[in-house]
């Protein structure tokens, strides 16, 4: 099993960033952490502040790993290239949000990707990214 997370613009910059709203831990620490809740999964990493990058990396995934986590950040609300690149593929991509996107500005509501995607988690902090994971693989085992 082979999964890949993106994350998007300024997530960079998690545990830096507007920590009342994202938190304090960075994500190479929560990752490490999810590596090892999921020893036994090809688990990897990428992220992007550049739209096109973060197409190139669905475009190079997207035919071979078996699930995708997506936190496309702001692009989420805006990106119709982004969201035809997830339609793309044939990997199944799970749309998270740390936080809860529908608690805040009505911009955050709408999201351009989420028609493309498997299905959606938001405002679970951190935590987001292993109910994506467990989503993926749960469609998987049925599959
Ligand atoms: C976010 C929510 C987006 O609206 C925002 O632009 C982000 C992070 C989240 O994880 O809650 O950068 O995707």
């Amino acid at each position: 099993m082979n999964f890949l997370i993106i994350n998007g613009p300024n997530l960079n910059l998690l545990g830096i960033r507007e920590k009342s709203i994202y938190g304090e831990i960075s994500f190479e620490t929560y990752f490490e952490q999810l590596q090892v809740l999921y020893s036994k999964i090809k688990l990897e990493y990428y992220q992007s502040n550049i739209e096109g990058e973060l197409i190139n990396e669905i475009h190079r995934v997207g035919f071979s790993y078996d699930g995708i986590v997506l936190n496309a950040g702001a692009y989420t609300h805006t990106s119709l290239a982004l969201a035809d690149a997830i339609s793309a593929v044939n990997t199944p991509v799970v749309e998270v949000h740390i936080s809860n996107v529908h608690k805040r500005e009505l911009v955050r509501h709408s999201t351009m990707i989420g028609k493309a995607c498997l299905g959606t988690i938001s405002g679970f902090g951190m935590d987001s990214y292993r109910l994506g994971i467990e989503g993926l693989l749960n469609y998987c085992d049925k599959r």
